[in-house]
C-alpha cells in the first residue's frame, strides 16, 4: 500500500527571488556599483543557445567604468520590483504565499562594501519592504548574498580573494540583524556557494580571476571560498547572539550526478562528482572539510592560507538548516560516445530517460526525492528547497491570457516527489519556488527565459511595458498553497 504523509500543517509555501534579478534602480538612493551591475546582455547568437554569459574580465570592468563600453546591463534594471514591490507583493499574497525569499543588495546598504557608515535609504526600503510581507502573514526569507558583491570590494581586495572582505561582510550582516531583528527570522549566507570554484568566482564573489597570476588561480578560487566559510560561520554566530532563535541556512546549487552505466569507473566518477558539489554543505553543516578534498588539494598542489583559529571557528558555528536549489539532474560517463548538455553552473551527459528544458537542463522529479533523501541522511539537519522551477518560453494570448500548462506540469510532478521524501521521513520544512514572478535570467540575462507564476511585459532587449499579468499557474499554485499540497 502507498500511503503518503501529508504536508506537515505550517510548511512553508512561497517563491524565491534575488534583489539584483528583480529590483532594478541599480543607482537610486545612494547604492553603490555591484558584481551584478557589471553583467553585460550578450545575445544567444554570440554566447550560445545553452551556455552563460556571467564572467566579467578585468578589461571589462575598466572599460565599463571608463564609459568605453556601452552595453545593456539587464541586472541594472531587473523587473522594477524596487518601485513596484507592494503590488508585487500583494499578488504573491494574493496566491496565499507563506513566505517570501529576497536578497538584500548588499550595495544598497554599504554601497563600497567598506564603508564605516551604512546608507539609510537603503536600510529603510527593505525595512518598509518586510513590513510589507508582515502585513499579509508573509515570513520574510533573506539571502545575504546572492551574486551581489559590491564592486568596491573587488577593486580594494579583489573581492573575497581579500581575507579583509570576512570583517566588511560581518559589519553588514550585523548592521541588517540589527536593523531587522524583529522582521525577519531566516536567513541565508551566501547563494549557491559553490558558484565561487566551480563556475564564476566573480560571479560568486566579485574576484576577477585574470587579476591572479595564472599559476595561482586554483588556489584562489578556494582561498576566497574558504574566506566566504568563516565569514558565513562567524554570520551564523552573531545571528544567534542578535536574534535570540532565529535560523541560519546554507544554500547550495545541488548538482546531483548519476552514473551513466554500470561500469564502476562510471560509479565512481558520479561519486567523485557528487562529493565535490557536497563538500560546500559538508563545511557548513558539519563544520569541517572532508578528507576527500583534503586529497584533492594535496594532489593538485591547491594550498590556502588558513588563519589561527578558522577550524574552530567552522566546527562552532553550524549552520541551522541546509536549503538548496534543485531544478535538473546530470548523468556522469567516463566514455567518450555520449552526447552533452547544459545545466547551471554545469553542464553534463545527457540521460536519455529524461526531457530537457529549452535550455538543455534535464527535468527530473523523481532526482529530488533521491536529492532531499541524500542531503537528509547526511546532515539529519531541516532542509529547504529554496529554488525550483522551469524556464521557459511563454506565449500571451490575444486575449491576454498564458496557458502555462508546461511549467504546472514541472511543478506538480516536483512537489508529488517532496511528499514523497516527507512520507520517506525527510524533515523538509518549505517550498520556494524559483521566479514567482518573471525576473532576469542569472545565466543568460534573458527575460524570455520565464519562470513566474506572473508574466511581466518585457522582452530582452528591455522593450514593453512592464506591466503584470497573472498565467494560468498562479491560480493552480494558489490552490495547491490554499489545499496545503492535497490539490496537484
Ligand atoms: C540559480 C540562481 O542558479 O538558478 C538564480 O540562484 C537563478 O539566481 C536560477 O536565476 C535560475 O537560473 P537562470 O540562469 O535560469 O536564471
Amino acid at each position: 500500500m502507498n500511503k503518503l504523509k501529508p504536508f506537515p500543517k505550517n510548511f512553508l509555501w512561497g517563491g524565491a527571488t534575488a534583489a539584483n534579478q528583480i529590483e532594478g534602480g541599480f543607482d537610486a538612493d545612494g547604492k553603490g556599483l555591484s558584481s551584478a551591475d557589471m553583467v553585460a546582455y550578450v545575445p544567444k547568437a554570440e554566447r550560445g543557445a545553452h551556455s552563460a554569459a556571467i564572467e566579467v574580465t578585468s578589461q571589462r570592468i575598466e572599460a565599463i567604468l571608463s564609459g568605453e563600453f556601452q552595453g545593456r546591463f539587464p541586472k541594472r534594471d531587473g523587473i522594477d520590483f524596487y518601485h513596484k514591490y507592494k503590488d508585487d507583493i500583494a499578488l504573491f499574497a494574493e496566491m496565499g504565499f507563506k513566505m517570501l525569499r529576497i536578497s538584500i543588495h548588499w550595495a544598497r546598504i554599504f554601497p563600497n562594501g567598506y564603508d564605516e557608515q551604512p546608507n539609510e535609504a537603503g536600510l529603510q526600503y527593505y525595512e518598509d519592504m518586510f513590513k510589507e510581507m508582515h502585513k499579509y502573514g508573509i515570513e520574510p526569507m533573506v539571502t545575504l548574498c546572492h551574486y551581489e558583491t559590491p564592486l568596491g570590494l573587488t577593486e580594494k581586495y579583489n573581492g573575497w580573494l581579500g581575507r579583509e572582505v570576512i570583517g566588511h561582510f560581518l559589519r553588514y550582516v550585523e548592521t541588517v540583524f540589527s536593523r531587522y531583528k524583529e522582521l525577519v527570522k531566516y536567513w541565508l549566507t551566501f547563494n549557491e556557494i559553490n558558484m565561487i570554484t566551480m563556475h564564476s568566482p566573480f560571479t560568486g564573489g566579485g574576484v576577477v580571476i585574470d587579476r591572479v597570476p595564472e599559476a595561482e588561480r586554483e588556489n584562489a578560487k578556494y582561498q576566497a571560498l574558504h574566506h566566504q566559510f568563516v565569514a558565513s560561520a562567524l554570520a551564523t554566530k552573531r545571528l544567534h547572539e542578535i536574534i535570540p532563535g532565529a535560523q541560519m541556512g546554507c544554500m547550495l546549487a545541488r548538482l546531483t550526478h548519476y552514473a551513466y552505466s554500470a561500469d564502476p569507473a562510471d560509479q565512481r566518477l558520479a561519486q567523485w562528482l557528487n562529493q565535490q558539489n557536497l563538500y560546500f554543505t559538508d563545511v557548513h553543516a558539519r563544520g569541517e572539510y572532508p578528507k576527500f578534498m583534503l586529497r584533492h588539494w594535496q594532489e593538485n598542489n591547491v594550498q590556502i592560507r588558513k588563519a589561527l583559529g578558522d577550524d574552530a571557528i567552522l566546527k562552532q558555528y553550524p549552520v541551522d538548516f541546509v536549503s538548496f536549489s534543485y531544478y535538473m539532474s546530470l548523468a556522469a560517463s567516463t566514455h567518450d560516445n555520449v552526447e552533452r548538455t547544459g545545466g547551471n553552473l554545469l553542464g553534463g551527459v545527457k540521460n536519455p530517460y529524461l526531457q530537457a528544458s529549452d535550455w538543455g537542463w534535464q527535468i527530473d522529479p523523481i532526482g529530488l526525492r533521491i536529492t532531499l533523501n541524500d542531503l537528509y541522511d547526511r546532515y539529519q539537519k531541516p532542509l529547504f528547497i529554496v529554488e525550483n522551477g522551469l524556464g521557459a518560453y511563454d506565449q500571451v494570448e490575444a486575449d491576454g491570457t498564458i496557458h502555462d500548462d508546461y511549467r504546472i506540469d514541472y511543478l506538480r510532478a516536483h512537489i508529488q516527489q517532496m511528499q514523497e521524501a516527507i512520507s520517506d521521513g525527510v524533515d523538509l520544512r518549505g517550498y520556494l519556488s524559483w521566479g514567482p514572478i518573471d525576473l532576469v535570467s542569472m545565466s543568460t540575462s534573458e527575460m524570455s527565459k520565464r519562470y513566474g507564476f506572473i508574466y511581466v511585459d518585457l522582452d530582452d532587449d528591455g522593450n514593453g511595458s512592464g506591466e503584470r499579468r497573472r498565467k494560468d499557474s498562479f491560480y493552480w499554485y494558489k490552490n495547491v498553497i490554499a489545499s496545503n499540497g492535497t490539490e496537484l
